[in-house]
């Protein structure tokens, strides 16, 4: 620090070449009169690596964000986020003049500068559904080797990561310090914690500021102070709200709940596990309903009412997707299996949700009969609004099926067809500008995201356009009976017993049946 001049505003602060005030940064006291101002690593700029540098970055810590993506990296350095998360652009902006925020290539310089280093690289799932670890194992090496005696670090694992990875993350800073510099590794110190993420994609920004809890896994007492330090300002909630991400009202204190670092892991895989098994048994009781003749909407209200239920993640529809729940629920049936122990229910999780989807054709397979050469229009994309991301989409199922079928497929979605045409561009689609453009000489619409214009869309003008009026809800954003009245076919998930109940009304009030 000496040759860099002292900082006569932060007390931690390490930025002296310029002068904090150049580089925008707000004294504590601005910050809520906090000396927890830290100076942090996040290495991968994807959802996650983005959202928590930003999101650090706005309560007031110096961020760094790596990526080995130059294109993602340039992109940044301009104020472009490479996903799309609602107010994310406008939020890196606000962090940059706050506690500052930039981007970098490699890791060694921001690394060797930071109290904190965060992981948060991609483990996508190997064939034998065990995590890709490599990512995060090279990441690991790389702050190894970026290390010095200056300063105790804690390198953090936000990345969802099999049990037992801490350790992993542990013997390779060790690795990457003694391949860098044998000599001082005695001196060098740091600790290892694991803070798993919980964030949506599409809400992920109030997530982050606001969430339900925060998870702490560490080993030593020294790493758990400073992430304390660190989450200070998200656990009392000291800073202001940031434009277009609200605080929830009635938040206070947000729960900093501190395990071992095996727990941490454990916590985030039976997180993931348990909802995707809640969104998985709404299904199941949604088929159900539709053979015995229940309105499984209904059915899902009634029980959500229920304190020990709770009402969210109870929609039916063509099951869940994204990166996190099916890889998760692999990796965790791998770690079982490594233990001699066979999860069942994990199992069926991922089996009924395969089948969700597969249900979408079935219900079109029963309305036209014969998919070959029919044209299929799908409404939407993204596997949940507010996202472009495709990963394990339901709507690539749907489309991969009813191509391999001999239909032929159209899709429109606001903001996912640019990812789609680029990360797909085997799957013949043919996009559309517009849900009316969709609809056009369609012989069926199925409704896969449900997308906030969709649910305002003239059902009338788009039943007019199309060659067969079949419309398949796979997310039940209409009721029968308005989509009926607009001339459409309907069907939804698990809501045969409401279309009946129209009809039936229909039939009740045809002319020249006098009504009491
Ligand atoms: N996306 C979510 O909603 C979500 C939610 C909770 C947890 N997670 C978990 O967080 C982790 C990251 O997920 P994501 O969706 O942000 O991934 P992502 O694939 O969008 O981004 C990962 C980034 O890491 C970069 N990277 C890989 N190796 C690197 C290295 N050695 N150095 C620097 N950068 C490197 C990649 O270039 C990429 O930009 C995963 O383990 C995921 O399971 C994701």
């Amino acid at each position: 620090m000496g040759s860099q001049g002292k900082c006569g505003r932060h007390a931690r602060c390490i930025f002296h070449r310029k002068g904090c005030a150049l580089l925008g940064i707000l004294n504590r006291q601005e910050l809520g009169g906090t000396d927890s101002i830290m100076r942090v690593t996040v290495i991968g700029t994807g959802y996650v690596g983005t959202v928590t540098g930003a999101c650090l970055a706005y309560v007031g810590h110096r961020v760094t964000c790596v990526d080995t993506d130059e294109r993602k990296i340039a992109r940044l350095r301009n104020g472009e986020p490479v996903i799309y998360e609602p107010f994310l652009e406008e939020l890196l902006a606000l962090a940059a003049g706050r506690g500052g925020i930039d981007f970098q290539t490699e890791v060694g310089g921001p690394a060797a500068e930071s109290d904190v280093i965060f992981i948060a690289v991609g483990t996508p799932p190997l064939p034998s559904g065990e995590a890709d670890s490599s990512y995060l194992e090279a990441a690991a090496r790389s702050i190894g080797a970026a290390m010095d005696g200056a300063r105790f670090r804690v390198v953090v694992n936000k990345s969802t990561v099999p049990v037992g990875s801490g350790n992993l993350v542990e013997t390779l800073v060790r690795e990457g310090i003694a391949d860098a510099r044998p000599g001082e590794r005695r001196h060098i110190r740091f600790g290892v914690a694991s803070n798993p993420e919980f964030l949506r994609e599409g809400c992920a920004l109030a997530d982050s500021l606001y969430p339900d809890r925060i998870v702490i896994g560490a080993s030593d007492e020294g790493s758990l102070g400073i992430m304390r330090q660190l989450y200070q300002p998200l656990v009392e909630q000291s800073f202001e709200a940031p434009p277009g991400v609200p605080r929830p009202a009635g938040l206070g204190k947000v729960p900093l709940f501190a395990t071992t670092l095996t727990s941490a892991e454990m916590i985030k895989y039976a997180a993931n596990a348990f909802l995707a098994m809640k969104i998985g048994f709404a299904n199941e009781i949604a088929n159900i309903c539709e053979r015995v003749g229940a309105e499984a909407p209904e059915v899902m209200t009634g029980i959500g009412l229920d304190s020990r239920i709770g009402k969210r993640f109870l929609s039916p529809g063509v099951g869940w997707g994204g990166s996190c729940f099916g890889k998760d629920i692999q990796s965790l049936l791998h770690t079982a299996r490594e233990y001699g122990y066979e999860s069942r229910l994990l199992q069926a999780s991922l089996d009924v949700n395969t089948a969700q989807r597969q249900m979408v054709i079935q219900k079109l397979q029963e309305k036209l009969y014969i998919l070959k050469g029919r044209t299929i229009g799908l409404l939407g994309l993204a596997f949940k609004p507010d996202t472009d991301d495709l990963r394990d989409a339901p709507s690539l199922h749907i489309a991969e099926r009813l191509l391999a079928m001999g239909a032929r497929v159209k899709a429109y979605d606001p903001i996912a067809m640019k990812a789609c045409r680029e990360q797909r561009p085997d799957l013949k689609i043919r996009y559309c500008e517009s849900a009316g453009d969709l609809a056009q000489e369609s012989d069926a619409l199925v409704l896969v995201t449900e997308w906030q214009e969709f649910r305002t869309l003239d059902l009338a003008s788009l039943a007019g356009r199309m060659a067969t009026r079949i419309l398949v809800d796979g997310r039940n954003l209409y009721t029968a009976e308005a989509a009926t009245a607009a001339g459409f076919d309907y069907t939804g998930i698990g809501r045969t017993a409401r279309a009946r109940t129209a009809e039936q009304r229909e039939a009740r009030a045809a002319p020249g049946e006098a009504r009491p």
